[in-house]
């Protein structure tokens, strides 16, 4: 069986971005592979975070992994902060990382962008992600597109660790969906849809109450032209709408295009709403029983045994290859 890791940050309530993009494939995957799914805090305490929040976020985003459908005896679902080899790889990893790589990286670019202060962990972000990545011995990652750059370095790291210290490391493979890989900001079709855009009509959360959902919708930027049909470049934000209604509905673009011949946006916005608001009904609700629940926790505490079993054991190898510590660590 080929094994499979993903992860999301606790950065904020995740979106339909992030399901559509990432969660909603890696249910769909759990029957074939051999998956770890991580709640990456350590990734997400690159900017900052108000410790409350993160905390609680940390717990919302397990519970949410299992309301959508994560199976937890299939899956192993795990914080990673309660795995101490993801920072200590990353360390690793660090050390054969060249800086102009790490400029290179959009996602970092867009983070510190326009900001006076960076942390230098903003930077280091992709090793960290290759530790994590590595650690399991994965062989496809399942994420969206903004991910495939950093997918790239690590295929480039993984490569320059096994030629100059030992071959220990599987290569992996990206998996994007071939729609709704980047869903965008409902405000601006031109930027991808965040969890941490200060503008919250630019996002749906996954715990929005339906009438949240429908005002987003609603006030979605489109265009002033009224015909509902897919053209990325020149319709950017009506496309957009369409790739979430199309993925959640299981309708394809031109039975949608069909459908709304001749109808405008309004009669759209309003059903693409309620397509929005029955798919994440029974979602929330399971949600919010797990919250609840002494079920999570124990969830979580398996989860993170079994992670450190795996990750220790790679761990090891990385630091043996190395040459670390007095002797080969066993
Ligand atoms: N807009 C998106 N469309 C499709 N997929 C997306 N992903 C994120 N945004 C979209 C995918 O979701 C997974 C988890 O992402 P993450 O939390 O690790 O980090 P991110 O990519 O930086 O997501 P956000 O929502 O933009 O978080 P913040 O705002 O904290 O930076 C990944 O597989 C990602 O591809």
């Amino acid at each position: 069986m080929k094994t499979i890791f993903s992860g999301i940050q606790p950065s904020g309530t995740i979106t339909l971005g992030n399901y559509i993009g990432a969660l909603k494939q890696f249910v769909e995957l759990q029957d074939e592979f051999n998956c770890y799914f991580c709640i990456v805090d350590e990734h997400a305490i690159t900017v900052p975070q108000e410790p409350q929040v993160l905390r609680k976020n940390i717990r919302s985003l397990a519970a949410l992994y299992l309301a959508v459908g994560l199976d937890p005896n299939k899956a192993t679902l795990f914080i990673q902060s309660e795995v101490p080899a993801h920072a200590q790889a990353a360390w690793i990893m660090q050390c054969i990382t060249y800086i102009g790589e790490l400029e290179r990286m959009t996602q970092f670019k867009d983070k510190s962008a326009g900001k006076e202060a960076v942390s230098a962990a903003l930077l280091t972000y992709p090793p960290l992600m290759v530790a994590d990545i590595l650690l399991y011995g994965a062989d496809l990652v399942p994420v969206g597109e903004d991910q495939k750059q950093h997918l790239e370095l690590t295929r480039d790291l993984a490569q320059r660790f096994n030629k100059k210290y030992a071959e220990i490391f599987t290569i992996p493979e990206p998996r994007i969906p071939k729609v709704g890989a980047r869903i965008m900001s409902l405000q601006d079709p031109t930027k991808k849809m965040s969890k941490s855009d200060p503008n919250q009509k630019g996002f749906i959360s996954m715990l929005d109450e339906p009438k949240q959902i429908e005002k987003k919708i609603k006030s979605a930027v489109t265009d002033s032209d009224g015909v509902v049909k897919y053209d990325v470049e020149n319709k950017p934000g009506v496309s957009n709408l369409m790739s979430i209604y199309s993925i959640l509905s299981g309708k394809s673009i031109e039975e949608l295009e069909t459908m709304y011949e001749g109808k405008g946006y309004g009669a759209f916005k309003g059903d693409l709403a309620q397509v929005v608001i029955d798919a994440l009904a029974p979602i929330q609700k399971r949600y919010t029983e797990l919250m609840e629940s002494q079920e999570l926790d124990d969830i979580l505490d398996k989860g993170a045994e079994k992670a450190n079993e795996v990750a220790s054991k790679m761990l090891k190898k990385m630091e043996n290859a190395m040459g670390l510590g007095r002797k080969k660590r066993k």
